[in-house]
């Protein structure tokens, strides 16, 4: 174990909270950022094809890329890749001209993109998306409302906010969830925003069909979609995509 390698190790064990200190031990750095290990998948090959949607409706991650993964993102190669995405936007977004009716909006996935999910990911019963999804625990997850906030998505949103943007999160949670979603939003600085739209018991199709029809409803009364970042390309898809879209790295689950 070298010494940069320590130094990560401390560097994540002060930033997050002790649910995670225990897994981080647990961790074996088999595979580095090249995504080398013993097997015949490469990591980083698979990482980047979920990325870029080559891959698509995969349900678990690779079991051999599960530590893998977890380096990724604990590690400051995800937070780098974030803040990057982040800057990009900030950077299309000041070139903007706002007409300064408020109707210019920029649109925020919630899950991955604005909260960051990882203490419940790294925990060993989840193995940072390596053991099924459970809706059971991870919606007891939510209720807690104890995620903390993407620090780069975070950022980026106050700027917006400068700027004059409107900001609408748009997330599949279901509207059961609005309270600890409020209370976890403003708790971690996302303090307000235009509009807050999460899945009711009336929304049907899937992820891409959902949110076009809330983006379309959107832009039906006046709205203006001048940016959306998502960490799912079914932010991203379908219709009223947005003028330009960003795309958060997530290499732990799939919504199609
Ligand atoms: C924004 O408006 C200014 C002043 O009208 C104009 O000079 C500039 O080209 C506009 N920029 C964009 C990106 O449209
Ligand atoms: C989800 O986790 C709960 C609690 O550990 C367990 O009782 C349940 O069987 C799990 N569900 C699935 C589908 O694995
Ligand atoms: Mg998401």
């Amino acid at each position: 174990m070298g010494f940069s390698y320590l130094i990560l190790m401390v560097t994540i064990a002060t930033a997050f909270a002790s649910p995670i200190n225990n897994q981080i031990h647990l961790l074996k750095p088999h595979s580095g950022s090249a995504g080398y290990k013993h097997s015949n998948l490469n990591c980083l090959s698979w990482r980047l094809a979920v990325e870029t949607d080559n891959l698509q409706d995969w349900t678990v991650v690779p079991q051999e890329c599960a530590d893998y993964v977890g380096h990724y993102m604990l590690g400051k190669q995800y937070r780098q890749d974030c803040d990057y995405v982040a800057a990009e936007a900030y950077k299309y977004a000041k070139g903007l001209n706002l007409t300064g009716d408020g109707k210019d909006v920029w649109v925020f996935d919630i899950d991955e993109t604005t909260l960051s999910n990882l203490p419940y990911y790294a925990l060993d019963t989840v193995a940072f998306g390596a053991i099924p999804y459970n809706a059971t625990l991870f919606d007891e997850w939510v209720t807690k409302a104890a995620a903390p906030a993407i620090p780069g998505n975070l950022k980026l949103y106050k700027q917006l906010v400068r700027l004059g943007f409107k900001i609408v999160f748009l997330s599949g949670t279901r509207e059961a969830f609005e309270q600890p979603r409020i209370r976890n939003l403003k708790a971690v600085g996302y303090t307000q925003w235009e509009k807050l739209i999460l899945k009711g018991d009336n929304d049907h199709g899937n992820a891409v069909e959902y949110k076009s029809s809330k983006r379309k409803a959107l832009e039906e009364a006046g709205y203006r979609i001048r940016g959306n970042i998502g960490d799912q390309w079914s932010d991203l898809l379908g219709s009223n995509a947005g003028d330009r879209t960003f795309k958060v790295p997530d290499p732990m689950y799939y919504i199609g």
